[in-house]
């Protein structure tokens, strides 16, 4: 049996530790080489990219950030638009590939865009396995994804430090953190980090409330607020903020939410502010103790999964245990933090505005 790996999408802390568990339990229990593919699908395009993964290449990965793989965002094969605008598909070539390269089976790490190709190459009886990857957490199938927990480490770290000069300066100080649909680093970090106020995508906001919160800690003798605003946070009857909404390859991207809900409120209350946008720093660097022990686990399910032909799938955490769980069940359903859920609601108990009403 020959696996190849291959990561698709953006970077996130981990994807080295899930390499190196892949090879290692490949060797360990069935002595099966393991090859990479670099950067992404790309390296199954004309001419295939793969590498030899062993363990020299894989020396220190599983505190290592980033990929040696390399990461692209940008191809889908089935989609292949080299000009950013004319779109082919290339999806035979990938095949074809990976038939010439002898590989068996295709692990694939990503996160929904990447498993959607992966499971359409599997229509294609391309045998693959896939394993959750985002910072984002928004897939509905796994109880999380690996490089989420570290996000919200960075995130909550960059909170803390905030809440030190926001307090010295008696300043409102806004925190941009990623979350494109879903509000999980934002809601997650914001309640780990005692932040004031949090904007999500699932919740849309109006100036005057956080205006308000703001008040209400100044009439207490508190002069300064923290507000942790997801970028794809949106005003109510408003919409999502980018700094490109058409680029020429890849998604739409978001940015500059909090600079405008920022002046907004200083309309309605003029208190000093800063905004501060961390971006891709919660991408970057190592992965934490609980993500590292995560992607050991799923590395090592998904060779499992191998094991027993069970193809089509994606490792999956439920209720504390892996599963595997259909790549059909697994792409296209997005994961949302619920508005009324218990996540929400506990911030609320504790004094947390999402700036869509009134708060305490
Ligand atoms: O999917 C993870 C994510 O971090 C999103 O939250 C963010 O919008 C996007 O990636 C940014 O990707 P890039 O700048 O690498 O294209």
């Amino acid at each position: 049996m020959k696996l190849a790996v291959l990561s698709g999408g953006g970077d996130c802390p981990g994807i080295n530790a899930v390499l190196r568990a892949v090879v290692r339990a490949a060797r360990n229990l069935f002595d099966w080489p393991v090859i990479g593919v670099r950067d992404g699908f790309e390296g199954l395009l004309d001419p295939p990219r793969l590498v030899e993964l062993g363990p020299v290449e894989l020396v220190n990965a599983l505190t290592r950030g980033g990929t040696i793989l390399g990461a692209s965002n940008r191809i889908n094969p089935f989609a292949f638009a080299s000009d950013g605008v004319h779109r082919e598909d290339r999806s035979a070539e990938v095949i074809r590939n990976i038939k010439d390269a002898g590989i068996d089976v295709l692990i694939v790490i990503g996160g929904d865009g990447t498993l959607l190709i992966a499971s359409k190459l599997a229509d294609l009886g391309v045998k693959v396995v896939g394993i959750p990857k985002t910072i984002d957490n928004d897939l509905e199938a796994t109880g999380v994804t690996f490089g989420f927990d570290t996000a919200v480490a960075t995130a909550t770290d960059a909170i803390d430090k905030l809440q030190t000069t926001a307090e010295s300066h008696h300043r409102v100080m806004y925190l941009q953190v990623m979350g494109r649909h879903a509000g999980w680093i934002a809601a997650s970090s914001g309640i780990a980090g005692g932040a004031h106020v949090i904007l999500i995508p699932e919740i849309p906001f109006e100036p005057r409330f956080v205006a308000r919160k703001i008040e209400r800690r100044a009439e207490a003798g508190e002069g300064y607020t923290i507000v942790v605003v997801a970028e794809g946070a949106v005003e109510r009857g408003g919409e999502a903020v980018y700094v490109e909404e058409k680029p020429r390859y890849g998604a739409p991207r978001l940015g500059g939410v909090a600079e405008r809900v920022a002046a907004k409120v200083f309309e309605l209350c003029p208190r000093e502010y800063r905004v501060t946008v961390l971006g891709h720093l919660q991408r970057g660097g190592s992965p934490n103790p609980h993500d590292r022990i995560l992607c050991t686990r799923f590395g090592v399910a998904a060779v499992r999964a191998v094991a027993e032909e069970r193809f089509g799938t994606m490792v999956a955490l439920v209720k504390h245990r892996l599963e595997l769980v259909t790549l059909k069940e697994a792409v296209g359903r997005e994961k949302l933090v619920p508005p009324d859920g218990e996540l929400v609601e506990t911030a609320r108990a504790v004094g947390v505005s999402f700036g869509d009403k009134e708060a305490r």
